[in-house]
């Protein structure tokens, strides 16, 4: 083991845990890393490269697993590579990985926005297996909606290993092309911010009719909760329990009109399709780099 480990008893990996390291300890490592050891693998079988002592200590501490200061440690006890920095510092962890990456051919899972798989690879040195995953933040819960782009050399082992990681921390679906990671990132990626705005919009007016902020908050928030489950526990979609709710000539109707009258649905399309023109210029500025 390293002498930069902060690790548990160095113990062999319970059946079916392949070792699998992840670069960057912060907040989506930590929620993928939960969410691994939930489904049953083993701590033994997680190692973390992370700069931050405090944050290695808090991961061993907290989760049981092996931590590194060194990104080549971690990856060296490695057949599987979860890339978990931002974007910014990907290319330098790229570059300091890629001559063990040209000699262990690990598979590479990137959850970096904006960054593409064809810069991966270049920095990585070429000739490499790598899925590009975009999560969103309720994976923090184990509530994430995720989707991944298998680039063209991973097999059916390699997006298995992939879809495994992503799955622990919520849902989980692949997309045939690359670009339609914009889309996700657009939809699912920057979409929380979107239901929070709302409930932000719907309590502060709700203080205006009267409720106490607490109530206010309250209620929306648990509607919120309410709406989701029964989109996603009914069979029926958005479309049909919008109109199973809505009563012609009542109240829920007199509102909707005026989203209508305001052009709702196309302010909506606006902002998703910024946010999907951003995440693509995002990567064509990444590409700037060697
Ligand atoms: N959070 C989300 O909702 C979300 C959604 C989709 C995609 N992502 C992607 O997930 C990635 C991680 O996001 P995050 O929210 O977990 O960010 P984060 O909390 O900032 O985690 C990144 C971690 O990497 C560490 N780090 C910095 N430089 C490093 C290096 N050279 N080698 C190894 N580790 C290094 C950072 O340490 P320091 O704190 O010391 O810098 C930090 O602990 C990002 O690329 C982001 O685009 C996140």
């Amino acid at each position: 083991m390293p002498a930069s480990s902060q690790a548990s008893p160095a113990a062999e990996p319970r059946a079916g845990s392949a070792p699998v390291a992840f670069i960057g300890g912060g907040n989506m490592a930590r929620a993928l890393v939960g969410g691994l050891l939930r489904s049953g693998v083993a701590p033994e079988a997680v190692h973390l490269a992370e700069p931050r002592l405090d944050s290695r200590e808090s991961l061993a501490h907290d989760l049981g697993i092996t931590t590194h200061a060194s990104n080549r440690d971690a990856a060296g006890a490695a057949a599987t590579w979860v890339l978990a920095v931002k974007p910014q510092v990907m290319q330098a962890v790229c570059v300091e990985l890629s001559e063990l990456a040209q000699s262990q051919r690990p598979l590479i899972l990137s959850i970096a926005a904006g960054v593409r798989t064809d810069q991966i690879e270049r920095w990585l040195g070429g000739r490499t297996r790598i899925v590009r995953a975009m999560p969103n933040t309720p994976a923090l819960l184990g509530a994430g909606a995720s989707a991944l782009y298998a680039g063209p050399s991973v097999d059916a082992d390699g997006r298995d290993r992939a879809e495994v990681i992503m799955r622990a921390a919520g849902i989980a679906c692949w997309v045939d092309k690359e670009e339609q990671l914009d889309a996700v990132t657009a939809l699912s990626g920057s979409g929380p911010a979107y239901f929070f705005l709302l409930v932000e919009a719907m309590s502060a007016e709700a203080i205006q009719l009267g409720l106490d902020p607490s109530t206010a908050r309250l209620l929306a928030e648990q509607t919120c909760l309410g709406a989701g489950r029964m989109l996603c526990e009914s069979d029926a979609g958005a479309t049909t329990l919008r109109e199973r709710v809505t009563s012609p000539g009542g109240t829920t109707a007199a509102a909707l009109a005026v989203f209508r009258q305001g052009g709702f649905a196309a302010l909506v399309a606006r902002a998703l399709r910024a946010a999907a023109d951003r995440a693509a210029e995002l990567s064509t500025q990444a590409d700037a780099s060697p």
